[in-house]
């Protein structure tokens, strides 16, 4: 199935088409962001589906990859184009009883993409952008993060034999990531404000200097990001859940999912979408506050414009971001997929987040948002008990140690600048001291060898 693909601008009223050899990721006309648009020609659903699955019996580089393995739904590269993988994709969907339990719910599935090369989802959408980086002659490559997309980009970079070059917010990333991209050879570069302040201060800066931005904003790290709905359908005989539940931050990834699950109905690939909830943290809600205000007032979402938050606050760090520049892409998928946008407090999620881990799966922090917000959804009604639900681990739980620690040891606490507020470990788990002495140990252990 051999296609051409392009850039277009999101804004249907613009429409600017550019060639998906520019470096560009914004509408030089009108400054929307873009998408990677293919002409199909003639696909057979069928086909793919056997393709993609034969595959999975290759040795090849480029089959052993759960991204490019589906090649055929992302086809922007040339075919001789260099491929730079580290295996990433091919992440499991897990059934977990006790958390569906906790959720209110019959059965709940996690695809948990902590089990990606570097422990996170950008892995997927890093394969796909820095090999256009790669394709298109760009030697350095660059990101502001809140670590995660910094640790993959690092790794992606080094594979491919590029400098990465990253900005990240001092002291507010999880020590894990930030020691990932130390190790992967990145050019590491604190800035002391937030994630917002820092986008706003650097992505002119950068695209000056010609290097190659490869956050969420880059067209080709979504079309990565899209295999993992297409994997999941895989996993599931492509019969799409009724549900799919993922935190949002900066809004790439549910841009990505809605665009790869819209693409894959074009195709004949599934009947029908699944509805996609985006949970937010409550002190970091942006799309949420803007979803609840379309409401109050009757008006579209799209017309009142995202207001940031100037300053968010939330202990699950990698979706602390108050002003997401994929806010409009998002909004279309949920428009297309019917979905919803709901918002958990930091107990909500350290709680979800300790019962992931007494599922025997465990998450980072960002992750358990999805957990606390499925839980939040089924209390409201909204996603109903017998609901088939799909909720997306983003990040593997060693990314944060410190957090789990702390939540275990009982002193986690979010600091909202007016003052501490404590999480309760209600399902803390906290460590046993006790002296070199046989007797009381021998009494810890009484009642326990059954
Ligand atoms: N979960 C984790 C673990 C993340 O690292 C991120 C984003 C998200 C969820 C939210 O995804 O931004 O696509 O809505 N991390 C980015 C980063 C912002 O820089 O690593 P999103």
């Amino acid at each position: 199935m051999a296609s051409k693909a392009w850039l277009r601008c999101i804004e249907e009223k613009c429409g600017a088409s550019y060639p998906a050899t520019e470096v560009r990721s914004e509408c030089a006309t009108c400054g929307n962001l873009l998408d990677v648009v293919y002409e199909w020609p003639g696909a057979d659903a069928e086909r793919l589906k056997q393709t993609w699955q034969a595959r999975k019996l290759s040795r090849e580089p480029e089959d052993l990859s759960g991204v490019w393995r589906f090649r055929e739904i992302i086809p922007f590269l040339s075919p001789s184009a260099r491929i730079i993988s580290l295996r990433e994709g091919n992440t499991p969907l897990l059934e977990a009883p006790r958390a569906a339990a906790y959720a209110g719910l019959a059965s709940l599935a996690f695809k948990h993409q902590g089990f990606n090369p570097t422990g996170s989802f950008k892995d997927n959408g890093m394969t796909t952008g820095v090999s256009q980086g790669a394709a298109l002659g760009k030697s350095v490559v660059t990101c502001v993060s809140t670590g995660n997309t910094s640790a993959s980009m690092a790794a992606y970079a080094a594979a491919g034999g590029l400098q990465a070059v990253i900005f990240i917010p001092a002291g507010q990333i999880a020590a894990g990531k930030l020691a990932q991209a130390l190790e992967y050879g990145a050019l590491t570069i604190q800035v002391e404000a937030n994630f917002d302040t820092t986008w706003k201060l650097v992505f002119h800066l950068v695209k000056d200097a010609g290097l190659y931005l490869l956050n969420s904003v880059n067209p080709f790290r979504v079309e990565g990001q899209k295999t993992i709905v297409v994997e999941m359908m895989e996993q599931l005989g492509w019969e799409p859940p009724d549900w799919i539940v993922l935190p949002g931050g900066n809004l790439g990834n549910t841009s990505a999912f809605g665009k790869g699950l819209r693409e894959m109905q074009t195709l004949g690939l599934i009947h029908r979408l699944p509805r996609l909830a985006v949970i937010q943290a409550e002190g970091a809600a942006p799309l949420y506050n803007l979803l609840c205000r379309a409401s109050r007032e009757n008006r579209s979402a799209l017309e009142i414009g995202l207001q940031p938050v100037s300053n968010p606050q939330t202990l699950a760090t990698a979706i602390k971001i108050g002003a997401p520049a994929s806010w409009k892409k998002a909004l279309r998928e949920l428009n297309a997929t019917q979905g919803v946008c709901e918002k958990v407090t930091d107990q909500e999620i350290a709680d979800a987040k300790a019962v992931i881990g007494q599922s025997g799966i465990g998450c980072e922090p960002a992750s358990a948002a999805s957990l606390a917000g499925a839980r939040k959804l089924v209390a409201q009604g909204i996603i109903r008990p017998k609901d088939r639900v799909v909720a997306v681990l983003t990040g593997n739980l060693l990314k944060d140690p410190a957090y789990s620690l702390a939540y275990h040891e009982g002193t986690l606490a979010l600091d909202t600048g007016g003052g501490k507020v404590a999480i309760e470990p209600r399902f803390g788990n906290a460590p046993v001291s006790v002296p070199p002495d046989a007797a009381q140990i021998r009494k810890l252990l009484a009642g326990r060898g059954r």
